[in-house]
Parts: C-alpha cells; structure tokens; sequence
C-alpha cells in the first residue's frame, strides 16, 4: 500500500513504469492516440459497486469525464466483490484495451492480474483505493488519504466533544467500512494513532464492526451495537451512508443521533449534509468522489508515455454541523 514516505519517493520508477504506456504503443498490441489521434483511447474500468452515495457521485464523476475525454470506456460493476473484479480486468486484458482503471474492492489479492496486465503492456491505474502489490504494478494512485481522514475524525470529534460539553470518559462505536478494504483499515488506523497518541485514559472503543460501506448495514450494526451498548458517547462511521442507517437504528431506540449519541461521519455526500443541518450528524469528514477528471487527464498522460506522480492525492475540507445550512446548496455530490 501507498504511504507517505512512499509517496515522497514516488518520483523514482515511475519513468520506468510509465514506459510500460509506450511499449503498449510501439508492439501494436494496443490503439494509438498519438501521431493524428485517430484513435480514441480505449479505458477499462472496474468499479467496487453502488454501494453508497459516494460510489453514485463517483461512478457518475468518471462516466461524464471518459465521454467529456472522447475516450471509449468499458465499465465494469464488481457488486463489491473482488473476484467480479478480477474477471473484469481479465477480460479487460483480454480485449486489448489501452490502459486498466479500478479501484480495488479489498487490498490483497491483486498480484496475479496485475501480473497478467505487466505482461501484456497494458497499464493500470489504481482509483480511489490501494492495493498491497507490488508498486511496480501500478502506475500511480488517483485517490484520497484515508489514514489522515481517520485522524481528521479523531481531532473533528475533539471539537464536537467540547462543543457538545461533553466531559469525562468517552464511549465509542464505529462503523467500518467492507473489511478489508483500505479506507476501512486505513480510516480506523488513522482514528486509533491520534485516540492512542491523546487519548489513551478519556477515549474507548467500545464496539467496532463492519456495516460494508451500506446504509442497511449500518443501520443493522447499529441496532446490534445499542442493544450491548447502551451508553454509547458517540458514533464514528466509516461512510455518510453507515451513518444515516446507524441514526435509524438510533431514532427506533428512542435516542436522538447527534445529541444523545454525537456522530462524525466521512464523504460529505448530499444525504450527510442534510442530516448534519437536520443536527443528526455532528461533523463530516470529506472523501471527495469526483476523481474522473483527474483519472482521464493520468490515462491520457500514462497511454502517451509521460510521467505521472505515484500518488496524486485528492483535496478536501472537514465540516462541522454549523457549517452545514451554509455548504449545503454548494455541494457538488
Ligand atoms: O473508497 C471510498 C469509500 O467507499 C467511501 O468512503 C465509501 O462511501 C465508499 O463506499
């Protein structure tokens, strides 16, 4: 997987991977954009599923920019299992497409396809998500730092503790995201290092479970979570959608989410910021979705043999429930 210090020696290998772009030229295993842009460039894409509001905003995001790039894009839908991914990348291979976008559903198992694409000279871009394969691999990474989101959470959730007056000991549930999958380690990662750098005798993880990135998972964890733990504090899920299932299952326990149980999610889709204007949710960290312009301009460059950075890293902001009436009308997803 990507980190930072990887990430600061990204420079290096990359020319070499990126070089892989131009064999796929030079053998004629693959279509040619260059020299009289005859042919468009064919993009394989294997998304994780539609199991989220995130996962809408994205999937939209990346088809409008393909059309926008004039690119031909052959989109798969994994339905949030690897082995659909697999298949799809195979067949991806298969069809001799330029170059192989995904954005992983989990990060192991990936070595043998990636493999496979190396050795027919077709490139891949990672999206969104890592993987814990070999980097040379992959070209680069298009996608957000889920680590730091976890600790934005832990250092948001110290400011919705003091607004919310809360002292003393704080019980905490969270909602993970698909095991196994990096924002869902790499979230709960980021949350723990600041819990256990500030926190250690005030902050306790009392319950933790996956409700797979979905809006009825969270819900059903969460029923599960009020039932062994009652006096919860507070409620950290790993996506908007955990979220809003997770206050349901609240509200049918007669709490109210976001006074009784104070509540910080990550994405910042449409549905979180209603919610948190509604004062259900306290603060949201933001994931942002809308990676495909920044995806077709990285396919682009790698089909045509230019270097790209190892991981290009996706800006966002943090909101606290008072910004919320404010950023509502703005938001793009
Ligand atoms: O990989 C990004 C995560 O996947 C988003 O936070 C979540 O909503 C989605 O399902």
């Amino acid at each position: 997987m990507l980190n930072r210090r990887n990430f600061l020696t990204a420079a290096v290998g990359v020319a070499a991977t990126a070089g892989l772009a131009a064999c796929a030229k030079e053998d004629g295993s693959s279509s040619d954009s260059s020299g009289g842009g005859s042919k468009a460039i064919t993009l394989g894409f294997a998304q994780v599923g539609s199991e989220s509001g995130w996962r809408t905003a994205n999937t939209d995001s990346v088809k409008a920019s393909a059309k926008e790039a004039g690119f031909k894009l052959q989109f798969s839908d994994a339905q949030q299992k690897p082995e659909n991914q697999i298949s799809a990348i195979r067949s991806f291979i298969a069809q001799k497409v330029d170059v192989i976008a995904f954005s992983p559903v989990v990060v192991t198992g990936w070595d043998a396809v990636l493999k496979e694409a190396q050795a027919a000279k077709i490139p891949v871009v990672l999206t969104d998500r890592s993987v814990d394969s070999d980097e040379s691999l992959f070209v680069t990474l298009v996608g957000s730092d889920f680590t730091d989101e976890g600790r934005r959470a832990a250092k948001i959730l110290e400011k919705v503790l003091e607004q919310a007056g809360h002292k003393g000991k704080v019980k905490i549930a969270q909602l993970e995201g698909t095991t196994g999958a990096a924002p869902a380690i790499e979230r709960a990662k980021g949350f723990k290092e600041v819990m256990d750098a500030e926190h250690k005798d005030d902050w306790e993880i009392v319950a933790s479970q996956t409700g797979d990135f979905t809006r009825a998972g969270g819900k059903q964890v969460m029923q599960a979570f009020l039932q062994s733990n009652p006096d919860i504090d507070v409620l950290f899920a790993h996506n908007d959608d955990m979220g809003l299932g997770a206050i349901q299952a609240i509200e049918a326990a007669g709490k109210k989410p976001g006074k009784d149980i104070l509540i910080v999610t990550v994405d910042g889709v449409k549905d979180g910021f209603v919610a948190m204007s509604e004062g259900k949710i306290n603060a949201i960290v933001e994931c942002n979705p809308l990676l495909g312009p920044q995806l077709m301009e990285v396919v682009k460059t790698v089909h045509e043999g230019g270097k790209v950075e190892r991981w290009i890293k996706t800006e966002e902001s943090d909101f606290m429930q008072d910004q919320a009436k404010d950023a509502l009308p703005t938001r793009k997803y």
